[in-house]
């Protein structure tokens, strides 16, 4: 039997061919949002296949992602605060959808508020945000990772270079979405350092005594140190997965641990500051780069080239996408936020090898008629 193909000429790419045998998996069926941005009312439908979102600056394309972001992890990738999400002239946003596989599909919904509605001529207070799986109510920690995403945008591409909290943020989303434990833990840990330095500014001015911070320094060492190890079987599962070119990355996980020894280090310190001074929201992550001539890994940001912090955040969303695929075994959704012009051919192609098998989402503002997409549905913004 002849096992070897014969393409006839004008016959579709390998690519397609391959995406035509892939059972894809419609993670989202529709989309709905209410006075989200500078929405007032969208709905959409999305194939299993790719959507791309096309429109000029500024007419919305960040902002769908956006939204639909929101539904994977309960928070905005992109809003200091989150009214900010919430349409100018309006008190109340929306942002729903159907998520999942067909039978065991539900209704997400973000309720966004900005604390206090017109009731007539009063004003009403009300939640700020209400986290809602087929119209009930959840905690954040029981609402995020039922719907995983994998966002790649422009922003990424500084991820090598950026600030430490930037790489904190990346860590947060990717645990956030695959992890009860890990979102139990930072939770309590984020509330943790807040209350505890509310306190700490409170021992300062004399109105609040020492012996108070145990209970809190208990809670952040239980937490903090869960935060820790997960985020270091993270770093350790991205140093597993293969890099695209002859370079080879590393990630080093630069730990700033919580115990109690290092708190009564600090003590002095940290009420003086009114800070917590140590724990994992003092975490930074290192990339490594050697190339094929080198024996030695060396830190990226201070020797590396411009495109070498690009193939290592490419490196980085791929390990991320397949992170997320191994623990929740859900097919991410995955959302590219105008980056396929920034990519050059070589990595464009490992990128549309995952498109072509997951159901994506693609903003554009150029014309990517030419990339040889297959099963595409168009979505026009208006500018
Ligand atoms: N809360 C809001 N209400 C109304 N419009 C908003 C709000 N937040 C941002 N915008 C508008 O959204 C537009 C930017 O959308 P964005 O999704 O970033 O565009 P792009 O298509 O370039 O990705 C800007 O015009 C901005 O003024
Ligand atoms: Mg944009």
């Amino acid at each position: 039997m002849c096992l070897v193909a014969v393409v006839p000429t004008g016959a579709p790419s390998v690519r397609n061919k391959r995406a035509f045998l892939v059972q894809l998996v419609k993670m989202i069926q529709k989309l709905e949002v209410i006075n989200f941005r500078n929405f007032a009312h969208k709905l959409i439908k999305f194939p299993a296949s790719t959507t791309v979102v096309a429109g000029p600056n500024a007419s919305g394309k960040t902002n769908l992602l956006e939204s639909i972001h929101l539904l994977s992890t309960g928070k905005s990738f992109r809003a200091e605060r989150e009214f900010e999400m919430i349409n100018y002239d309006q008190e109340i946003a929306r942002i729903k959808a159907r998520v999942g596989e067909e039978e065991e599909s539900e209704v997400l919904e973000v309720v966004l508020t900005t604390g206090q509605l017109t009731a007539g001529a009063k004003l009403k207070v009300a939640p700020r945000k209400k986290l809602l799986v087929d119209g009930v109510g959840k905690r954040l920690m029981d609402f995020a990772g039922r719907f995983p995403s994998v966002l790649f945008s422009p922003q990424d591409m500084d991820l090598v270079t950026s600030s430490p909290s930037v790489r904190r943020q990346f860590f947060n989303a990717v645990l956030t979405q695959t992890d009860r434990e890990y979102r139990r833990s930072f939770l309590a840990y984020e509330k943790g350092i807040k209350r505890r330095n509310r306190l700490l500014f409170a021992i300062r001015e004399g109105a609040a005594n020492r012996n108070q911070l145990t209970y809190w320094d208990m809670l952040l060492i239980k937490n903090g140190d869960t935060v820790t190890r997960l985020r270091q079987e993270l770093v350790e599962y991205i140093n597993r997965q293969s890099g695209l070119s002859n370079r080879e990355f590393e990630l080093q996980y630069s730990k700033n641990l919580v115990t109690e020894e290092r708190l009564n280090k600090y003590a002095e310190a940290e009420v003086a500051a009114a800070q917590t001074l140590v724990g994992p929201h003092r975490d930074d992550f290192v990339f490594m780069v050697k190339n094929g001539s080198s024996s030695k890994f060396r830190e990226l940001a201070r020797f590396g080239s411009r495109g070498e912090a690009r193939l290592a955040v490419l490196w980085l969303k791929l390990s991320e996408f397949a992170f997320i695929a191994d623990k929740t075994h859900k097919e991410p959704t995955l959302l590219l936020d105008d980056i396929l012009s920034e990519l050059d051919e070589v990595r464009r192609e490992a990128v549309l090898e995952v498109v072509a098998k997951h159901q994506t989402i693609i903003t554009t503002a150029e014309d990517i008629s030419d990339l040889n997409l297959s099963n595409v549905e168009k979505i026009s913004l208006g500018g």
